[in-house]
């Protein structure tokens, strides 16, 4: 019970404390009006984060920042065969600026994470503002929900032709390197096909968004 009434006495302090936060940082750019990029918390050096009540808008606006997720699958290798897998993917929803909220991915059949999905395309894709340098910046543990992070839940489906420039592109201009990888390993282009979205951007629990909801969002 002590333990509790602290927790939630912590809870609040915090909520109050990123309330302060955000004001602090969020004001300044309003002051300012617009919602170009000359609007960048200058903190963490990202665009400003949405209200947090919106979630679809949250998520979105953590796929578009991250330039890579971990993507748990279901294990084919023999030691731990039908267990959960996860690694780390380099992904782009589009150029900067410019987000689709598709998460697309350069594979290729040597990594594990592709023999996984050949057996079994289900997948979950994590991404967190802890990847930038948000949380630390505003002094938020990568585990609290002040530093807002998702699951993406679905399933991998390699693109078909006429997405595949919409892929390559998406990826190739912010990770120029993927240009140069060896041939031999036969990349393809993919994405997270999305049925299942959880958020963790405040106190009270993972949000659940639609992808209908999810895509819905326009980004200006
Ligand atoms: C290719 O994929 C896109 C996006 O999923 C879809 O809209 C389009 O109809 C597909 N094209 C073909 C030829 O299957
Ligand atoms: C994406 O997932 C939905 C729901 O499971 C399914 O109906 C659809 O065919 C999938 N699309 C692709 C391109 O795999
Ligand atoms: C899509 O966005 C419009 C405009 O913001 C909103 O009115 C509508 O409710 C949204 N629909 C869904 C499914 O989120």
């Amino acid at each position: 019970m002590a333990g509790r009434t602290r927790w939630s006495a912590r809870a609040l302090l915090a909520a109050l404390l990123a309330s302060a936060l955000l004001a602090l940082f969020v004001s300044p750019a309003r002051g300012r009006g617009g919602r170009d990029h000359g609007d960048w918390d200058e903190a963490s050096r990202l665009p400003p984060l949405p209200p947090r009540e919106d979630a679809a808008r949250v998520a979105r606006f953590v796929t578009h920042v991250c330039d890579w997720g971990a993507l748990a699958t279901i294990s084919t290798l023999e030691a731990v065969r039908g267990r959960p897998f996860s690694d780390v993917l380099s992904l782009s929803d589009g150029p900067p600026g410019a987000g689709s909220g598709v998460p697309y991915f350069y594979l290729s059949p040597l990594q594990l994470s592709v023999s996984n999905l050949q057996e079994n395309p289900y997948a979950t894709l994590t991404m967190t503002l802890a990847q930038t340098n948000f949380c630390k910046k505003h002094g938020f543990d990568p585990q609290s929900p002040l530093c807002a992070h998702i699951m993406l839940s679905g399933t991998v489906t390699k693109v078909n032709e006429t997405e595949v420039d919409i892929a390559k592109h998406s990826l190739f201009i912010r990770h120029p390197e993927m240009k140069t990888w060896p041939s031999s390993h036969n990349w393809f282009f993919a994405k997270l096909n999305i049925t299942n979205i959880w958020v963790l951007d405040y106190f009270g629990g993972p949000k659940i968004v639609t992808p209908e909801e999810y895509y819905n969002v326009t980004v200006e």
